[in-house]
């Protein structure tokens, strides 16, 4: 891996280090796309978009991770499993995906809204304590961040996908945005990585590096 920028300073060539968060809390959101903006490939997962350099990466960020919080769809789609740190799953529908519903206490929370017409079995799988109730017909993803942090949970990574990341934007939570670029254009009909409605956010380039022609930064949400 090649230091083409860091403004941070960290004088360093570990991922670690060149991914340390520099205050807490911190939220950052960890995404791949290919150089013509697909988030996913022919498979209709990351996986077949991504290369060892963004695994490399993905592996750091959720070494410093205390939880990873990931959209119900692509938790559904990517086949999300038990991770080390508890995995928080936003959906409106309330639904935990099939995989995950007979996680060890604590290692799965689901984060929703008081309207949501999963609640309930929600409670009954995971506990009502593993059941975050933001909003009442939308998630708040700005309480949710604080209700995280509010449980010592303060170095949060989010793995997408791209319409849990267009609602983290709105929301004003994200601190930061990773992401890496292939050097591949694959055409086709793909998500980018923000998708639904319009949503403007504001970035520095704080770290640039490069693998093999893969571009992976790290871009800091300007606070306003
Ligand atoms: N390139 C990348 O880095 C990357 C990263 C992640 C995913 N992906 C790809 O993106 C695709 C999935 O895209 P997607 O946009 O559908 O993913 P997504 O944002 O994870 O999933 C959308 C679903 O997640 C829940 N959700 C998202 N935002 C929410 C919010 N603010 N409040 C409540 N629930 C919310 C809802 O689930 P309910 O329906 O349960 O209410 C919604 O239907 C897959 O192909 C995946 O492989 C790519």
């Amino acid at each position: 891996m090649r230091v083409l920028i860091d403004v941070l300073g960290s004088q360093s060539e570990e991922l670690a280090d060149l991914y340390r968060p520099p205050r807490l809390p911190w939220l950052r959101v960890n995404m791949v796309s290919t150089l013509d903006g697909a988030a996913n490939g022919e498979s209709g997962r990351s996986g077949s978009i991504n290369n060892a350099a963004d695994k490399a990466v993905f592996a750091a960020l959720r070494e410093q991770a205390d939880a990873v919080i990931v959209g119900a769809g692509t938790a559904r789609t990517e086949g999300y499993r038990v991770a080390a740190v508890p995995l928080v799953i936003v959906s409106h529908q309330g639904q935990i995906p099939e995989n995950l519903r007979d996680a060890p206490a604590g290692k799965v929370l689901l984060a929703t809204c008081s309207s949501s017409p999963g609640l309930d079995e929600a409670v009954a799988q995971l506990g009502a304590d593993n059941v975050l109730v933001v909003g009442e017909s939308q998630v708040d993803l700005a309480a949710l961040k604080d209700q995280l942090v509010a449980r010592g949970l303060t170095t949060l990574l989010s793995e997408g996908g791209p319409h849990l990341l267009r609602d983290l934007f709105d929301a004003g939570a994200v601190d930061e945005l990773c992401l890496t670029f292939v050097p591949r254009t694959i055409g086709g009909v793909h998500p980018r990585i923000v998708m639904g409605d319009a949503v403007d956010a504001d970035l520095e380039l704080a770290v640039l590096l490069e693998n093999d022609g893969t571009l992976l930064g790290r871009w800091f949400v300007r606070s306003s």
